[in-house]
């Protein structure tokens, strides 16, 4: 994912020229006056550039409930053209909290606080189905005090009605965060947006009171996760259980053993600062490995994979192409790589 000048430009006339077109390494001034918390209501809803995004066969992704296998089993020309004509963003998980910053006939313009870019310091920024969003407050003041239920089982895992988990109401993906109600020894009960309670198995999800008690992961950990969406498609914006593009899956990686790093790939290597350069000698796994069309320049940084040892690297590579583990690329458009976990010394 690229950062587009058109997206900054549309935020300009939300927020004002003047504080609208963050650089890299400076905020803007926010004027958070008129941004509206909402509630992400269905399985994931997709970040669409702008209402005119969608095409006749996306409308799968565009309804509540949403319906990702029926939209996923798109041809690879009908995925490439996502990529070339810039249609989609990013994606937000069931309960995932995000801002309304704009609207228009059946469309809210969101920033997601959770995922960092240079395009807005809100968060960043796209075009949601008003259906698929819900301004359940009550919900709202359960995802800021209590403890959540993160899902860390498998890519995609059942959330039930009944704490029997025999009835199931829809299916959630890794990564997703929702408050905790109760608990038993083999069920989770928790809140939903819109949607009352429902159970995650025990199996399935741990239980954290607040982000900075998810366990620091070892690089083992996040292979491990990784090896979750072996065969996945390539979906450009794709940040779910489902789908992922080459950046959402490290975000993914990263952000669900509770360290944070920017969105995109150019930023996750330049943006957010907190990764160290490492050479192509001392790689270690977990490390992020970047590709440039030019070396000079890291705004032209296209496509980042993770390194997991033994010459071998984990990576959403294009449409038509499913998540694969493949010999790590020196390219000459290798452009080098980033470590952000901090390897304690035993
Ligand atoms: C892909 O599907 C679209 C319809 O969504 C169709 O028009 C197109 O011909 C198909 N392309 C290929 C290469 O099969
Ligand atoms: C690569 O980037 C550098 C630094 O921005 C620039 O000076 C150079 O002209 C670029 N090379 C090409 C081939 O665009």
């Amino acid at each position: 994912m690229i950062s587009l000048l058109a997206k900054q430009v549309t935020l300009a006339l939300v927020w004002g020229a003047a504080n609208a077109l963050p650089s890299s390494n400076a905020s803007p001034i926010l004027d958070t006056r008129s941004v509206q918390p909402a509630y992400v209501s269905v399985a994931v809803t997709t970040l669409w550039t702008d209402p005119s995004k969608p095409r006749a066969i996306d409308e799968p992704a565009l309804t509540n409930p949403v319906q990702m296998d029926k939209w996923l089993s798109m041809n690879v020309s009908d995925y490439s053209d996502l990529t070339t004509n810039s249609r989609t963003q990013t994606q937000a998980l069931f309960g995932a909290r995000v801002d309304i910053i704009g609207h228009e006939n059946g469309w809210y313009e969101v920033a997601l606080p959770g995922q960092a870019t240079p395009k807005n310091a809100l968060g960043y920024p796209g075009w949601v189905p008003a259906a698929q969003v819900s301004f359940d407050q009550e919900y709202g003041r359960l995802l800021s005090e209590k403890p959540f239920a993160k899902v860390e089982k498998a890519a995609t895992v059942p959330l039930y009605r009944d704490h029997s988990l025999k009835s199931k109401l829809m299916e959630v993906t890794y990564d997703t965060r929702l408050p905790v109600l109760r608990e038993t020894k083999s069920a989770i009960e928790v809140a939903t947006p819109g949607g009352g309670s429902a159970y995650l198995s025990t199996h399935d999800a741990s239980v954290y009171k607040s982000a900075s008690d998810i366990p620091y992961p070892t690089s083992l950990d996040l292979i491990n996760t990784a090896k979750l969406f072996l065969g996945l498609p390539y979906l450009w914006g794709g940040m779910s259980g489902y789908a992922v593009d080459c950046s959402g899956f490290t975000h993914t990686l990263y952000h669900s053993h509770g360290i944070d790093i920017a969105r995109d790939a150019d930023a996750q290597a330049d943006f957010t600062g907190h990764g160290t350069p490492v050479a192509q000698a001392d790689l270690q796994p977990a490390d992020l490995m970047f590709y440039a069309s030019n070396l000079s320049d890291a705004s032209t940084i296209y496509h980042v994979a993770m390194y997991i040892g033994n010459g071998e690297m984990v990576e959403a590579y294009d449409s038509g192409t499913p998540v694969r583990i493949t010999p790590a690329r020196f390219t000459d458009e290798y452009w080098g790589a980033e470590r952000f976990l901090k390897h304690r010394k035993i």
